[in-house]
């Protein structure tokens, strides 16, 4: 696993990361990393490219057995292929969720949390009720009996979006936190959706619990994975929903129609990083690990903001005590970071350290200057 230390030649490819602002910016902000993926992506795309017909596809054999063993070995879920449904994103995969549920008028999210949680409840038109997350040693926390709180409060049929790893803080929740999350939506009758797209990025010894590893198969949780994060591939839509209540998955299906279907080469990619990627993946999380450490450093020499760093992604959450407009001032010292505001704070910027250790260094010296 080889980062490049400033791949500018990304802007030729179209990167929304470096393709989208001033060159003089050195770009931290949407969460894709400055390395190539694992040796088997580039193969597995060198034998489509040989074949050379590039027609309608259909999900490959083994593509469910690749996330049945991988479930099973790395997060000790044994599930049924038939929960699986192949969907071309996550993102895509949490509208679905809502589409399938037009009852559900209420939707409960983390807050701050990635951007979509309050975008597809809103564009759903579907009354958003933020979960409020408070800055922990490692990560962002809720209180479970506040959550209990909101939904008794409501009298109403209500969705529960759950991001873990969450993305901006990184927190690793624990089995205990996420059989009260379980039974809370048992107690209410809402739907969980479970987005874990971060799941294979634990950069410490912390277990990924998957929420539905918890729940009953008799309750209705969707649970979304995707390989694009861990090995670097977003740029292949393919994710998948793990549904076990067949109801609900049956519900999901038939958001289906007329929908964007996973393409070939997506398909191929991720069931090759599932089967070979983990030699790389074991190095990439080293590697991640340092970086982790670097911005550790760098909150150390400076108070006025409080960094959440968690036990997983390559994100850190910076939260400033005295600007609203740190976004701005750090892009004028000419480093890109996401904004806070979409993510529910005006106060914050988040920072992505999946580039090499001589670009993160580079962008902390800048964003040193006041
Ligand atoms: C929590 C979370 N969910 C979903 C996504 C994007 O998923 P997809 O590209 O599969 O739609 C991201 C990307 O950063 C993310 O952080």
């Amino acid at each position: 696993m080889h980062w490049h230390p400033n791949p500018t030649e990304r802007r030729a490819f179209h990167s929304l990361k470096w393709s989208s602002f001033p060159e003089q910016e050195l770009p931290l902000w949407v969460a894709d990393m400055d390395c190539a993926p694992p040796p088997c992506v580039t193969t597995t795309i060198e034998a489509s490219v040989a074949h050379g017909i590039f027609g309608y596809g259909s999900e490959p054999k083994h593509f469910r057995d690749a996330w049945v063993t991988h479930l099973q070995t790395r997060h000790d879920w044994e599930i049924d292929p038939d929960w699986i449904v192949p969907i071309a994103g996550v993102v895509p995969g949490m509208r679905f969720s809502l589409m399938a549920h037009p009852d559900i008028r209420h939707v409960l999210a983390p807050s701050p949390a990635y951007p979509y949680f309050q975008t597809v409840p809103r564009i759903e038109q579907r009354t958003h009720h933020p979960i409020k997350l408070h800055h922990q040693a490692w990560g962002l926390e809720p209180s479970f009996d506040a959550i209990d709180d909101q939904l008794k409060a409501l009298k109403a049929p209500a969705a529960i979006l759950w991001c873990n790893p969450q993305n901006p803080g990184g927190t690793v929740y624990s089995s205990n936190q996420i059989q009260q999350l379980v039974s809370i939506g048992a107690n209410h009758g809402s739907l969980i959706v479970s987005d874990e797209i971060w799941a294979d990025l634990i950069l410490d010894d912390d277990q990924h619990i998957p929420l539905g590893r918890l729940a009953p198969t008799t309750q209705p949780t969707i649970t979304l994975m995707a390989a694009t994060k861990t090995f670097n591939i977003a740029g292949f839509g393919c994710a998948v929903a793990i549904i076990p209540e067949p109801a609900t998955r049956q519900r999901f299906l038939d958001t289906q129609i007329a929908m964007p279907h996973v393409t070939p080469l997506a398909y191929a990619v991720t069931e090759s990083c599932l089967r070979d990627g983990w030699d790389w993946h074991h190095e990439l999380l080293q590697a991640l690990r340092t970086n982790r450490q670097t911005v550790l450093d760098w909150a150390t020499q400076h108070p006025e903001y409080e960094v959440t760093t968690g036990h997983a992604t390559f994100l850190a959450w910076i939260e400033s005590h005295q600007r609203t407009d740190v976004s701005e001032h750090f892009a004028k010292r000419g480093v890109r970071l996401s904004p806070g505001k979409p993510f529910g704070s005006e106060t914050a910027v988040r920072l992505n350290f999946g580039c090499s250790p001589a670009t993160l260094s580079e962008a902390l010296r800048r964003m040193d200057a006041r």
